[in-house]
C-alpha cells in the first residue's frame, strides 16, 4: 500500500527542483519536473483554464502516475499549481490515470481512471475528487466499475473519463474494450447532482471501433462545432495507414457526425486525422467564454519518448489551437493570444528560391511565429530547414509533383532515425503553398494550407544555438515571408 503522504512527498520533491524558466519552451506547458503525458481536466473554473496532465515527478520516465496541474488565462503564461493527485488510495494504487475536470457548483470535479492492482493483473475504475482549484478529496469509492460495462467487456481497458456537462446532468464519455478486442466508447450519466459521488449510470455506447482505426481508443473528447458533433480519439496500436493519413502506431482521429444528446445515436459521416507530424497524442478541448473550441495535445509520440539522461523535465504540450470549419474540413490555428504577441520582425516579397541553400537576413532563431506563402511556378520541390547548426537541422520538404509532404528529422541529433520521418498527402488549396511555423525552443509545430492540416515535432537534440534556417527549391519558385518575434 502507498503511504498516505505520496502527494506531500511530490508536492515537496517539485517545489525543490523546479525547472526554471530558461531551461523551458517560452510558451509551452511542461511539468516543473519529471515526466508527462496526456494533457487532463482542460477546463475553465474560476476565471482561469485548468490544465492537469499525467505525471511523475521522480524522473524523465513514465512511471506511477500523479496528476500535474498548471492553469493560464492566455494559453501562453503558465502557472505552476501543486501536484493534484497523487496514487495514494487502494482504488488507484497502480496510478491515476486520464480523465477530466468540470465545475460543479461551486467547486472543480476531477474523474479520473484509478488503476487497481487484482492478482497479477490491474482493473481500471472511474474515481472522483473535488476541491478548491489547487486541494483535491477524493471519493472514498469509485463511481463507475469496470463491471458497469455492455457484457464481454475488458476491467482493464476502460479508462479516460471526459467529463461534460448537458441539461443540468454530468456525463463521462470514456474509452473501453469489447469482447472482440475493439476500442468503443462508452458514455455514463450521475443522477445525483446533490452529490456526484454516487454511483454513475450506463448510458449508450457512443461509438465502436469496427477494427479499422486501432485497437483500443484512449482519451475520447466529445464537442459540438456550428451545428456538428465530433469525436475526438486516440487509437493505439494502428496498423493501417491508408494513403498516408494516419500512421501506424498511436494516432489521433476526429469522428465527425451528427448527435441529437444522451441516449440518442452518434451518426458517424466522416474521419479526419489530427496531426499529421511526428509527435501528437491524446488531445482534449475546452470551450473558452468567448465561444472558442481550443484543443491542446501531448506533444509527444508513445514510439518516441528518449530523454537525455541529464534532462530535468520530458514530455510538453502543444500549442492551444482554435478549431473551425473550412467547409468539411476540421481546421486548426494558434490560438489568437499568440497573434496579439507577434511582432514583424523582416518580411520579404517575391524573394527566388534556387537550388542552392538560401538564407535571409534577419531569418533565424527558435522561439518565433513565421508565415510564408509559396508559389511554386516550375519548382518541383520546395523545402524548409529549421534549427540548422553544428551539422544538425529538421526539415519540411515538399514534393510539388506527387502532392506529399515530409517532416524529416532523422539529421536533428536523435538516435533513432527509421523514426523520424513522416510522409504525408498535401491538400491542395489553390496555386499556392501557405505555411505557418511556430518554433519554441524544442518544437515546431506547422499549420499547413490555412490549417487544413497540423504537423507537430519535438525538437530535443538540437542545441539552443542551432538557430538557422534556410530555403531550397528544384525548379524556379519564389515565396513571400514574414517573420515574428513573440513579445511573452
Ligand atoms: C494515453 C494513456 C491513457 C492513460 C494514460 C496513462 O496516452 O495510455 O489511456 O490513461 O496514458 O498514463
Amino acid at each position: 500500500m502507498k503511504q498516505p503522504n505520496t502527494l506531500a512527498r511530490a508536492r515537496a520533491y517539485e517545489a525543490e527542483h523546479h525547472t526554471p524558466s530558461q531551461a523551458r519552451p517560452v510558451f509551452h506547458a511542461v511539468p516543473p519536473v519529471g515526466w508527462c503525458n496526456d494533457p487532463n481536466g482542460w477546463s475553465v473554473y474560476q476565471g482561469r483554464y485548468h490544465l492537469f496532465y499525467q505525471y511523475h515527478p521522480y524522473a524523465t520516465v513514465w512511471g506511477p502516475m500523479h496528476w500535474g496541474h498548471a492553469t493560464t488565462t492566455d494559453f501562453l503564461h503558465w502557472e505552476d499549481l501543486p501536484c493534484a493527485l497523487a496514487p495514494d488510495t487502494p482504488m488507484d494504487e497502480a496510478g491515476c490515470y486520464s480523465g477530466g475536470a468540470i465545475q460543479w457548483k461551486d467547486q472543480q470535479l476531477l474523474l479520473y481512471t484509478g488503476v487497481q492492482p487484482e492478482g497479477e493483473d490491474t482493473i481500471q475504475q472511474q474515481c472522483l475528487a473535488l476541491g478548491d482549484g489547487r486541494d483535491y478529496r477524493k471519493a472514498p469509492s469509485p463511481v463507475i466499475l469496470p463491471e458497469e460495462q455492455p457484457a464481454g467487456a475488458s476491467r482493464k481497458d476502460f479508462r479516460d473519463p471526459y467529463l461534460f456537462e448537458e441539461g443540468g446532468v454530468l456525463y463521462a464519455l470514456m474509452g473501453g474494450r469489447g469482447f472482440n478486442g475493439h476500442g468503443r466508447l462508452l458514455l455514463y450519466a450521475n443522477d445525483h447532482p446533490e452529490d456526484p459521488a454516487h454511483r454513475w449510470r450506463f448510458v449508450q455506447v457512443m461509438a465502436e471501433n469496427d477494427g479499422s482505426l486501432g485497437s483500443m481508443w484512449e482519451c475520447p473528447n466529445l464537442f459540438t462545432l456550428d451545428g456538428r458533433t465530433v469525436l475526438v480519439i486516440s487509437p493505439q496500436f494502428t496498423r493501417q495507414a491508408p494513403d498516408n493519413r494516419y500512421h501506424c502506431g498511436n494516432d489521433t482521429a476526429a469522428l465527425i457526425g451528427s448527435w441529437q444528446g444522451p441516449g440518442t445515436p452518434f451518426v458517424r459521416q466522416a474521419d479526419s486525422p489530427l496531426d499529421y507530424g511526428l509527435d501528437f497524442y491524446a488531445p482534449q478541448t475546452l470551450l473558452t467564454p468567448d465561444g472558442r473550441r481550443v484543443m491542446i495535445g501531448w506533444m509527444q509520440n508513445w514510439d518516441h519518448c528518449f530523454p537525455e539522461e541529464d534532462a530535468a523535465w520530458y514530455g510538453q504540450m502543444s500549442l492551444p489551437r482554435e478549431l473551425f470549419w473550412q467547409g468539411d474540413a476540421l481546421c486548426q490555428r494558434p490560438v489568437r493570444e499568440l497573434d496579439a504577441a507577434r511582432r514583424l520582425r523582416v518580411q520579404y516579397t517575391g524573394q527566388p528560391v534556387g537550388e542552392s541553400l538560401l538564407t535571409l537576413d534577419g531569418v533565424r532563431g527558435r522561439v518565433l511565429d513565421c508565415e510564408l506563402q509559396l508559389h511554386p511556378e516550375e519548382a518541383r520541390r520546395f523545402g524548409i530547414r529549421f534549427g540548422c547548426g553544428e551539422g544538425r537541422w529538421a526539415e519540411l520538404r515538399l514534393d510539388l509533383e506527387d502532392g506529399i509532404l515530409r517532416l524529416d528529422r532523422r539529421h536533428a541529433g536523435g538516435y533513432h532515425d527509421l523514426l523520424e520521418l513522416r510522409e504525408v498527402p498535401l491538400t491542395p488549396v489553390g496555386d499556392l503553398f501557405k505555411l505557418r511555423m511556430v518554433l519554441d525552443r524544442y518544437s515546431a509545430e506547422f499549420f499547413l494550407q490555412d490549417g487544413q492540416q497540423v504537423a507537430s515535432m519535438t525538437l530535443y537534440n538540437l542545441p539552443q544555438e542551432a538557430d538557422g534556417i534556410s530555403f531550397f527549391a528544384k525548379g524556379s519558385c519564389h515565396i513571400d515571408l514574414q517573420l515574428y518575434d513573440l513579445a511573452l
